[in-house]
């Protein structure tokens, strides 16, 4: 099947064939950042830019390397150097980098439905890499592509994401991702983060900690996202890390194989302690370095390659 979409928007409009898809051209880049030469020119000649409007490390670094690693041409900026501090709209930025013949936009926005915006405006793809509490869809798939190195097929494999659900763009396009390819997913933490209302997303609701965990194959922490909560969820940091935060004593509740993710940033000793982010259970840096992989697919593909050119059949 071709890949026909030009633009990466949410992981709910996409079909588990098309999440195949990515994941498949990913494990032929992540083969290919493994040799020597890091570098393949399936971009050579175009330009990409990294439209950040809200503070990253992980996704930005992640799609600039991806951009590089496919010979195009990478202009990153965010806020703080863009004239929207003068008062530009989002669409006169956007306008004007496309009339600079940007060939792609990666758009991170505080606002959901941002990247949507432009899509319908501009003419050249463009590439949600986080909007508001919306969706975050290429961390969705470094996290299942993650998964999936660890067990194979996700049907019927137990995660629990565990933390700040109501904000999180992230537990939304795991969800999204995770329920396409068959994964049993269970959302823990306190009622005013994690309502119930998300059972509609064909999810279980759970606030028993400790019985959830003890199912997990994966449990994904997520940190408190302050920046998007107009209201006080629990009394402090401390009530939260004390009921909820992951420690050695609730990890003890873990089967023994579960793994360990964080989509980043951490912060330790609020959600997840220290021991645990360094320990062996944690695949926190491989979802990371996947991310790479991961961001090249999209962008190769959302550029118009197709999958089964990116390596040779004999590789
Ligand atoms: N996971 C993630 O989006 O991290 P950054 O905010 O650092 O990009």
């Amino acid at each position: 099947m071709p890949w026909t979409r030009k633009h990466l928007i949410t992981l709910e409009e996409l079909s588990l064939a098309e999440i195949d898809q990515i994941h498949t051209t990913a494990t032929a880049f992540k083969k290919i950042l493994r040799r020597n030469v890091k570098k393949v020119p399936a971009l050579r000649g175009k330009t990409i830019v990294n439209l950040f409007l809200e503070p990253s490390t992980r996704t930005r670094i992640a799609f600039d390397m991806a951009a590089k690693r496919l010979s195009a041409d990478v202009i990153s900026f965010d806020a703080a150097s863009s004239s929207t501090t003068k008062g530009e709209t989002l669409r006169d930025t956007a306008e004007n980098i496309q009339a600079l013949n940007a060939d792609m936009i990666v758009i991170r926005h505080a606002c959901a439905g941002s990247p949507l915006y432009l899509s319908r405006i501009l003419d050249i793809p463009v590439i949600n890499a986080g909007d508001g509490a919306h969706e975050h869809p290429s961390q969705g798939l470094l996290d299942t592509f993650t998964m999936k190195e660890h067990f194979g097929d996700l049907r019927g494999r137990k995660v629990v994401i565990l933390g700040d659900i109501l904000f999180s763009r992230v537990a939304r396009s795991n969800i999204h991702a995770l329920s396409k390819m068959g994964a049993a997913v269970t959302l823990v933490g306190p009622s005013t983060l994690v309502p119930h209302a998300f059972t509609s997303m064909g999810v279980t609701v759970s606030h028993d900690l400790k019985s959830a965990l003890a199912d997990a194959e994966v449990v994904m922490l997520l940190r408190i996202q302050h920046e998007r909560q107009a209201t006080n969820p629990f009394p402090s940091i401390g009530e939260y890390t004390s009921m909820f935060g992951l420690n050695k004593t609730r990890a003890s509740w873990l089967n023994p194989k579960a793994i360990i993710m964080h989509p980043g940033p951490i912060n330790r000793g609020v959600e997840i302690d220290a021991d645990l982010a360094d320990g062996e259970r944690s695949v926190i840096l491989e979802q990371v370095t996947n991310g790479i992989a991961v961001r090249m697919a999209i962008l190769y593909l959302c550029s118009g390659g197709q999958p089964e050119h990116v390596l040779p059949s004999s590789e």
